[in-house]
């Protein structure tokens, strides 16, 4: 056996052991998130300890300040990019990665409008009071319901996934006497995540009406082309533009970039084959935010300055007008200004061999390397994503700073299955005890929004700190909502 080296073998290669276990990485937190004279975190001035007194934990941390800033920092990135082009663009926020009526009040206070998902969703904007014209509904498997909902909300689009929604949004909106607002779903074939984007003949998923030219029965005909004749051929679609949408935790903007391309020259075939106007086109939402130390998303406005680049040169060489563009960035907005506070319960250290690409020699002494599991009193019920893609966190001691070295230290929660982690690999101090609180940042976006009852445990609250106060904006579950459904018979 060995002591535990500043850098543990057993730590993925990306992880080094940071300068000071007790900093904060800006780029992973809310502008106002700090630590006191007394060493604890703070945000918006709130120690973490008072909101754990008044609210429990596990628990939500939301900045609305650095909400409301991220919005604005965002849409005006891309409303300065894209002034000369379509005179700005129109940005939804995508509710899916997080959605409660305050949120939608602060993103229609900003000068954004929404996306949704979901009837459910809609019945969030509904309730939030949005006009419907600000609000876009998309999903690949739209119920009726959902779709007379939105008709009855007067939406400003209905983004249509098939043909066959198609023919239903439209048939179901000329029973009633109306238009339905529609934007078509295309998979330009081009699929990005984080650095990479590759561009490929056919896309292999649920989503979207492919542009490849074999996708339908007429040779030579795309999904996407026959979509767009049958909407401008029905008298209950009007048709507004096109969609896309590429992927998530993006970085780079080329993909963006290929994807503007893509559609714009989509666009304008069609406009001239069918004699049309297609004034609208979405690119779609993806950016990415730092998770971790080594990630480096590029600032809201080089993305914007690439994508409108495309989209001017794109529509020069074409000889049309830009359509209006807009985007649908969730992550990007929300995920940042979140983290989620936890108390540390059990505390277990294992030692383990150390994986062979590691390098590690052991001269044939069979040397251990020691990995410390932190329990925390939530889970994948609070936080799916590390479970259903692998995702990376990171996380800090937030109750107070030490000086005790770093040891490697995996996050993992108090359900009943061994994949019920947090945070993989993180370097924590060595005197982290049970009663600490941890914070892990960056789960603004798809945590609270994916969150489960597994195993009964009541999902987190919600609480937003605006000018040095805290509110709840969704109440933590009680033992009763758990049972409240259970019909007892
Ligand atoms: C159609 C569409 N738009 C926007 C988004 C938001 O993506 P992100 O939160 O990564 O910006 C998604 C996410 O899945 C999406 O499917």
């Amino acid at each position: 056996m060995s002591p535990q080296s500043k850098d543990s073998p057993l730590a993925p290669e990306w992880l080094s052991v940071p300068a000071d276990l007790n900093t904060l990485e800006p780029k992973m937190w809310a502008q106002d998130a700090a630590r006191n004279d007394s060493g604890e975190l703070t945000v918006g001035g709130i120690p973490v300890s008072e909101l754990q007194q008044q609210y429990g934990t596990p628990l939500f941390v939301m900045s609305e300040d650095d909400f409301r800033a991220r919005a604005r920092a965002f849409s005006d990135a891309f409303n300065n990019a894209f002034a000369d082009i379509c005179g700005g663009v129109d940005v939804y926020y995508a509710g899916k990665s997080f959605l409660c009526t305050a949120v939608v009040r602060w993103v229609e206070e900003e000068g954004l409008r929404l996306d949704t998902a979901s009837g459910g969703e809609l019945a969030v904007a509904a309730k939030a009071g949005i006009p419907g014209a600000d609000v876009a509904l998309h999903g690949n498997n739209k119920s009726d319901l959902e779709i007379h909902r939105a008709l009855d909300m007067k939406l400003g689009r209905i983004v249509v996934d098939s043909l066959g929604e198609l023919v239903r949004v439209g048939d179901i909106a000329e029973r009633r006497g109306e238009q339905a607002k529609v934007m078509l779903r295309l998979t330009p074939g081009v699929h990005a995540h984080t650095h990479e984007f590759i561009a490929t003949a056919h896309e292999d998923q649920k989503f979207g009406l492919s542009m490849a030219a074999d996708t339908t029965e007429q040779a030579g005909l795309s999904a996407a082309e026959e979509a767009v004749a049958a909407a401008s051929a029905h008298p209950g679609i009007e048709l507004l533009g096109l969609h896309c949408h590429i992927g998530s935790q993006i970085f780079e903007p080329d993909g963006f970039a290929l994807a503007a391309q893509k559609l714009l020259r989509f666009l304008a075939a069609m406009q001239e084959k069918y004699s049309i106007v297609l004034p609208e086109l979405d690119l779609g939402g993806g950016y990415g935010i730092a998770y971790t130390s080594v990630d480096t998303p590029r600032p809201a406005a080089e993305i914007a300055e690439a994508m409108a680049a495309v989209v001017r040169s794109t529509c020069a060489e074409l000889g049309i007008d830009s359509p209006r563009i807009s985007i649908e960035p969730g992550r990007a907005i929300v995920g940042s200004t979140t983290f989620t506070l936890y108390e540390v319960g059990t505390l277990k250290t294992v030692r383990v061999d150390a994986p062979a690409e590691a390098g590690a020699s052991d001269g044939g002494n069979n040397v251990t390397y020691p990995r410390r599991y932190v329990s925390v009193d939530g889970g994948m019920s609070d936080n799916a994503r590390p479970v259903l893609y692998d995702a990376d966190y990171s996380a800090i001691l937030a109750s107070r700073t030490s000086t005790a070295g770093p040891q490697l230290s995996r996050v993992v929660g108090k359900h009943c299955e061994s994949g019920d982690i947090v945070v993989r690999d993180v370097y924590l101090p060595e005197d982290v005890a049970a009663g600490d609180l941890l914070a892990v940042p960056g789960t603004g976006a798809y945590c609270w929004a994916l969150s489960s009852n597994y195993n009964y445990l009541a999902r987190p609250g919600v609480v937003a700190v605006r000018d040095g106060s805290a509110r709840l904006i969704v109440r933590g579950e009680t033992e009763e909502d758990l049972l409240n459904r259970d019909m007892g018979v």
